[in-house]
């Protein structure tokens, strides 16, 4: 069989520019808008001022309120809907939360745009707002009463708490967790032109099917009349997960105006634009026996949302999944604060969720005298405690001790602060393991194989950088034995094939399925044998046409309709017989500083359980991104909030600091690389998510170690270890 070169197929037009976003996009006449948006925290505008705005040469209109007969409300993409929340500004008088747009300008060019932006006024009644999990007027309501759908239910396995009680040794903490932007270097963009009755949407997005069917539904036309092309996402990570209340506003001013037009939000805007990872709380209560056996586990969680929509939180999913513990009790709580509607963003439950409860395990480990990897692999389990189902696969014990081997962690010494550098600072090694529910959509792919011997592979997916099409291209390039670079892949485009979210690291298994019944099917029309090479452009040149195309479709009719609707649709983690997670454990190092305090990360050694890796580069390099995302979450990054001005503060990269170069060390991915045959025919299991579950917990414990100081707050500060 012909060897296949595994590199990332869009590297080279990536790196040398050619790649074209969203906003790359300049169409003949194109006009620019720019939000003004809300100075308070919360109220009712009482005035808009535009007169100065509208002075500035090149503003061919300010608009401060549609009408609903040309822009409706906005709706909810986890309450049947398709957009990040149901709020749409511009509609009336309401001002939600700080930073929502009250005017859009449109003007011949960027640069007036921005100026006349700068010069709308308004006047409001400001009203009593709460943003922090813990202000005055925040309110707390109890998830499983409000949302009554099985998934967002509480887990109780047993009598948790009575097994706390009765439990030789026990630990309990609580944990802190602060809001979160996702911050992609792609800023939020759209470019619409209009071309009569039909509009097309240029921008970068993972869910195109939702933004075509919301914008349709918004506009009041027909969803035929709505076209998105997104064929490279400059980063996602949950931020464009959904319709965003900026577009439809802008194709309305389009066709007003007759124009196409271009919107980038500026940096600091797309802080209160878009979703972003909420505040919660975490109380973790572990009981064992004295050889550290886990009894008993408690999981209460108190999550932020907004005032309009209840964002769901399912952080326990996976704490009650990570070992055989017999007695399980969830809880799950929102807090409405005056923000917009918080979302998704990388291991969005997850990794809030194994910082806490990961932590107490460390603890417990102290607890008992045991190590913590002992510890973690002595509660080790094949069945999932929660449906009494075994896991379709399950290497984490493998991840753990390959981990400890690669990491070297027999060396530790165990006691806090007993292992000390050569400079002074102390050293910790700290242990976490993650794991990430693995869900599935439909997808339709359609492959056509063409006489000058290329295949094009037309599918669900979107590509923000995690490399699905690399993963669609080397899987085609494997099974023909042909070269990737003659693979075409055409996604995250309407055109092509029913666009679902890409997103909770559904990717590769959604797509990836289809793809191969899709060549399954090829190699029947091309009257080929069912495995081995494939002289394609021979293959076509038998059939005596110019190529041969087939189509297929993977999961139940009923999620395909819903998808084809624009809505979300995915099946798992418990699928009958079995329960679907994919499962991972870091290895920390940590150096404290002697003098400063200042906490590096110089090295860290990840193992995977990822089913089979399709794409070994992309698959490493999205383990890599997700430690850098740990060191992140674990030591810098905090959306800041005062109840005082409302909204979130530091919104711009010198104030919302992300790991630069010199924070990034040597980071060991490895993978275990066995296919999960049960979950699908591929093989293979989520990775984007489960790569960043547990690498706080394992800084904070690494944290722990060096200083003998628990974290309980992340980010992790100075103040924290002195
Ligand atoms: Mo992901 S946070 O589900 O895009």
């Amino acid at each position: 069989m012909t060897a296949i070169d595994n590199r990332r197929v869009d590297a080279r037009d990536k790196v040398t520019g050619r790649t074209a976003y969203g906003a790359d996009r300049v169409p003949e006449g194109l006009a620019y808008a720019m939000f003004a948006t809300a100075r308070i925290g919360k109220g009712r505008i009482v005035s808009v001022g535009t007169t100065a705005a509208e002075a500035v040469p090149g503003v061919r209109m300010v608009v401060t309120r549609f009408e609903p007969g040309e822009l409706g409300e906005g709706s909810f993409v986890m309450g049947g809907g398709h957009g990040f929340q149901s709020f749409q500004p511009l509609l009336g008088d309401r001002v939600a939360y700080r930073g929502q747009p009250i005017a859009l300008v449109v003007a011949d060019t960027l640069v007036a745009a921005t100026e006349a932006a700068d010069l709308v006024t308004a006047e409001y009644e400001v009203e009593p707002f709460a943003v922090g999990l813990d202000a005055d007027g925040a309110t707390t309501v109890v998830q499983e009463e409000a949302i009554p759908l099985p998934f967002l239910a509480d887990v109780k396995v047993g009598d948790a708490d009575a097994g706390f009680a009765a439990s030789p040794v026990r630990v309990e903490g609580t944990y802190e967790h602060a809001p979160q932007h996702q911050v992609p270097m792609e800023l939020i963009s759209s470019v619409v032109e209009w071309h009569g009755d039909r509009v097309i949407v240029h921008e970068g997005t993972q869910n195109a099917g939702a933004l075509r069917h919301g914008l349709a539904r918004q506009l009041g036309i027909d969803a035929a009349n709505v076209e998105i092309r997104s064929p490279y996402v400059g980063g996602g990570f949950g931020q464009k997960n959904s319709l965003q209340p900026h577009l439809g506003p802008l194709a309305v001013v389009a066709r007003r105006l007759g124009r196409p037009v271009k919107l980038v939000l500026p940096r600091p805007q797309t802080f209160h634009a878009a979703s972003f990872r909420p505040a919660s709380r975490h109380t973790v209560r572990l009981g064992a026996d004295t050889s550290g056996k886990l009894l008993a586990a408690v999981h209460e969680v108190d999550q932020q949302t907004s005032r309009h929509d209840l964002f769901p939180c399912t952080a326990t999913e996976v704490t009650s999944r990570l070992y055989g513990v017999p007695a399980f009790r969830g809880r799950q709580r929102l807090v409405q604060t005056d923000v917009q509607t918080p979302g998704y963003m990388r291991a969005p439950f997850e990794s809030p969720a194994t910082f806490a409860f990961e932590s107490a395990v460390d603890e417990l480990a102290y607890a008992t005298g045991q190590d913590p990897v002992a510890l973690r692999l002595a509660n080790d389990t094949a069945v999932d405690p929660v449906s009494g189902h075994p896991f379709s696969s399950r290497y984490l014990a493998e991840c753990l001790r390959r981990g400890a081997q690669r990491f070297g962690w027999a060396d530790r010494n165990p006691e806090p602060g007993s292992m000390v550098a050569a400079d002074g600072a102390s050293i910790g090694w700290g242990v976490a393991a993650g794991a990430y529910p693995c869900n599935v959509a439909p997808a339709v792919a359609h492959l056509s194989a063409s006489a000058d011997g290329q295949v094009t592979v037309s599918v669900d997916g979107h590509e923000m950088g995690q490399g699905i099409r690399s993963a669609i291209a080397l899987t085609v390039a494997r099974d023909l034995g042909m070269a990737a670079a003659d693979v075409v892949v055409l996604v995250g485009d309407t055109r092509v094939a029913p666009q679902h979210l890409t997103a909770g690291s559904w990717g590769t298994a959604t797509a990836l399925p289809a793809v191969q019944s899709g060549l399954a099917e090829l190699r029947k029309h091309l009257d080929v044998p069912a495995s081995g090479d494939v002289d394609v452009a021979a293959a076509v040149a038998a059939t005596g046409r110019d190529a041969v195309e087939v189509e297929v479709t993977s999961q139940a009719p009923e999620m395909l309709e819903r998808s084809r609707a624009g809505l979300v649709a995915i099946a798992g983690p418990e699928f009958g017989e079995f329960s679907s997670f994919s499962w991972i454990a870091h290895f920390v190092e940590v150096r404290v500083e002697a003098g400063t305090r200042r906490i590096r990360v110089p090295r860290v050694v990840s193992v995977a359980d990822c089913g089979r890796v399709a794409s070994p580069v992309t698959a490493a390099s999205q383990v890599r991104g997700a430690v850098v995302w740990g060191i992140g979450a674990a030591l810098r990054e905090e959306s800041e909030v005062d109840d005082r001005f409302g909204g979130f503060l530091n919104t711009t990269l010198e104030e919302y600091p992300v790991p630069v170069n010199a924070d990034v060390h040597d980071i060991d991915v490895s993978f275990i690389d066995e296919p999960d045959p049960l979950f699908n025919s591929a093989g293979v299991k989520g990775l984007g998510e489960v790569a960043m579950v547990g690498v706080a917990a394992a800084i904070a414990n690494a944290v722990h170690h060096a200083t003998g100081r628990r974290p309980r707050r992340l980010p992790i500060r100075l103040e924290h270890v002195l």
